[in-house]
């Protein structure tokens, strides 16, 4: 059985104080939650601090991105291990809004796939289709490239150390959540292909592929009542403590 995981992509909001204020707020409100994995994504400047206030709590947290190379001269960049170092567990990576206004190509992607599993931390590869994209009915070839790129080279015995998660770009900040039956029908298929990719179905039974775009407290448990969605990665509705614990606890 996959255990459900909700991750908050904070993106570009909150300063350290305000992290820590989401965070005071926060812990109660999810501390009897047993049965999802939560993981939190602020900021660089906000990692150390979240960490720290989330040692010894069920609540892990994650990077927004991870540079591929573990030390060097790439001026503004940070490594794994550095990551690591910092409590950091997961990392993002290959986020749209990366891919559109940071140049990150499959091939980026999959080195940082790979410098993620090799400094230990669980990548969250996102991958998903512009509405450009669907209506062309190019989603399905769309993310079978994003997932073949961005997981080259990555053999089935990684299955479990990594999470995929499927974001439809016009599904981002806009309101418009995907039907559970479109997500799901996206989900089954990129099951499929990590079990054909690997020649391994129960490789591809164990990798969870969360859903990301408009997940409100609203709309979690449709969603997630699905087969193939195991859990979500919420933009927006992260931000605010009681929402997010909301999602978290769609149960
Ligand atoms: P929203 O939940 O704000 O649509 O953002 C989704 C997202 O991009 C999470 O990574």
């Amino acid at each position: 059985m996959r255990t459900p995981l909700i991750a908050g992509n904070w993106k570009m909001y909150k300063t350290a104080a305000e992290a820590t204020a989401f965070v005071r707020a926060f812990l109660p409100m999810v501390a009897g939650v047993a049965d999802v994995e939560i993981v939190l994504a602020p900021a660089f400047t906000s990692l150390g601090t979240v960490a720290m206030l989330t040692a010894g709590s069920r609540i892990a947290v994650a990077a927004q991105n991870v540079h591929f190379e573990t030390e060097g001269a790439f001026t503004g960049e940070v490594s794994a291990r550095m990551l690591r170092e910092a409590g950091v567990t997961h990392a993002i990576v290959g986020h749209s809004e990366r891919r559109q206004y940071f140049a990150e190509t499959d091939a980026s992607v999959n080195l940082k796939v790979k410098a993620a599993l090799a400094g230990g931390l669980t990548p969250i590869l996102c991958l998903g289709e512009t509405l450009a994209e669907r209506e062309a009915d190019q989603t399905f070839t769309v993310v079978e490239r994003q997932l073949r790129g961005g997981l080259a080279g990555i053999p089935a015995t990684d299955a479990g150390l990594l999470v995929i998660a499927y974001e439809p770009v016009w599904a981002i900040g806009t309101g418009r959540t995907a039907t559970p039956e479109q997500a799901q029908e996206v989900h089954a298929l990129l099951r499929a292909l990590l079990g054909a990719f690997w020649h391994d179905d129960a490789a591809a039974a164990s990798v969870r592929i969360l859903y990301g775009g408009s997940v409100n407290p609203g709309n979690v448990k449709s969603l997630m009542s699905q087969p193939d969605i195991d859990g979500g990665l919420v933009g927006g509705a992260s931000l605010k403590p009681d929402s997010f614990a909301e999602i978290v606890k769609f149960r």
